[in-house]
């Protein structure tokens, strides 16, 4: 099962936003966009092409984003009765969702014939436009859309997704649009400051899983949310980031790769991979200690003699002590950050497990029972002493954790 992401993008509000909508049936996920938009508290203005008309109503996206809605270039009600030009500098951002075939077409070609199209050529200097593909999967694989998808992100457009799957057609295959949730995150990742820009990432999350027999094992609570939100604002500070993820059920970030494992050794082998390739590496998995030293060939049986059976352990690998050990780390070109979560003397124990691990810093969860909450706090320690993260969603501390990597990182500017 995956969960739906959290609606937990504050950062969205008041940022002026242009979604735009060209025609395809997908235009019924664009309201259901507008609406998310909308509750993130994002000031929503839409445009419309006469196709998009065909499919949804401008009244209906007008309801959802409580604006006029645009559809004409010679609409004389912007201040300078320019419609092209004055939405264009008024968005931070301009979304295009969906975009069918010919729309993409025709910013490949610098064509503009509708108020949507023109306003994504006058789009100021630095305001982003997303393009959300939306079509059949024989016009998206035709070798004119591909021309035309690397001509306009050649162009500076960044093209979302697309997603593969049924299509409406009845036709099965690649082309969908991404669903509303994901174009959220999209949006949220255009508009945050980029701290970690052209930076690897590497984030261990989750449990492990630690097999006694083919149907038993041991594992703990950890949800995995605390890595996955890490990995999600990695990915809106702008950097390429790989997920090692023991078992969850947490949906995969937008932007972010996964791999997934069960074991300690395993996450340790994955780990250790990557690190060799990674700037950051951010352990934010519950690792078992001790596995069982031997994992039963079959499911172990109760003789009816009343008998228990000894379970033996072996020690697990420590991830973060043998990443902040390898060449890279050691040489300065990769920042280790461990987390701790402690049941008593909370700084004397973290500073000792940062000084033990070899971590430039770490990350101490305050107060018990964090696993599987959608809210934390914690206390960071590094060399200079300790600084508190006040509780908030673990969204919004992941992303306030990223920042402070990020001021740490070796040649960041001093803050
Ligand atoms: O030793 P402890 O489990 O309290 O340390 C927590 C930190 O060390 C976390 O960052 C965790 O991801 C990491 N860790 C690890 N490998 C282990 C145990 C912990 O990477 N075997």
């Amino acid at each position: 099962m995956t969960e739906t992401p959290l609606l937990d993008t504050p950062e969205l509000a008041g940022r002026r936003v242009l979604l735009g909508l060209t025609g395809g049936i997908a235009c019924y996920k664009a309201a259901e966009l507008c609406r998310l938009l909308v509750r993130s508290g994002a000031q929503v203005r839409v445009a419309m092409t006469h196709a998009a008309c065909r499919f949804i109503t401008p009244l209906t996206m007008q309801a959802l984003c409580g604006q006029p809605v645009f559809t004409s270039q010679w609409d004389a009600r912007p201040h300078n009765h320019m419609a092209h030009i004055e939405l264009g500098r008024e968005a931070e951002l301009i979304l295009v969702a969906p975009a069918s075939a010919d729309f993409i077409a025709q910013l490949a070609g610098g064509r503009a014939d509708e108020l949507l199209a023109l306003l994504c050529l006058a789009r100021p200097d630095g305001v982003p436009l997303l393009l959300a593909p939306a079509m059949n999967r024989q016009m998206w694989q035709h070798p004119a859309t591909q021309r035309n998808v690397h001509q306009v992100s050649a162009d500076g457009a960044s093209v979302l997704g697309v997603a593969s799957g049924a299509q409406a057609c009845g036709e099965v295959g690649e082309g969908r649009m991404l669903a509303p949730e994901q174009l959220l995150q999209c949006v949220t990742a255009a508009l945050a400051p980029k701290s970690l820009a052209g930076l690897r990432v590497l984030i261990s999350a989750g449990p492990t899983f630690e097999a006694i027999d083919p149907v038993r094992g041991i594992t703990n609570l950890s949800s995995g949310k605390m890595g996955f939100a890490m990995a999600r604002a990695a990915f809106e500070a702008g950097a390429q980031v790989q997920l090692v993820a023991g078992p969850v059920h947490v949906a995969t970030p937008y932007g972010v790769q996964r791999t997934d494992v069960t074991s300690a050794l395993q996450m340790h082998a994955a780990v250790m991979e990557y690190a060799t390739q990674a700037d950051i590496f951010i352990a934010t998995a519950a690792v078992a200690d001790w596995r069982p030293a031997e994992k039963a060939a079959q499911k172990i049986k109760k003789d009816g003699s009343g008998d228990t059976p000894a379970l033996h352990f072996v020690e697990n690998p420590d991830i973060l002590a043998d990443v902040a050990l390898s060449p890279r780390a050691v040489a300065g070109q990769l920042f280790c950050v461990g987390f701790a979560a402690e049941s008593e003397n909370l700084l004397e124990y973290a500073a000792a497990k940062r000084q033990r691990k070899g971590v430039p810093l770490l990350a101490a969860n305050i107060g018990a029972a964090t696993f599987g909450r959608d809210d934390n706090a914690l206390l960071l320690v590094d060399e200079s002493g300790t600084q508190q993260l006040p509780r908030a969603s673990k969204r919004v501390l992941a992303q306030r954790l990223i920042a402070e990597i990020a001021r740490r990182l070796p040649g960041a500017a001093a803050a």
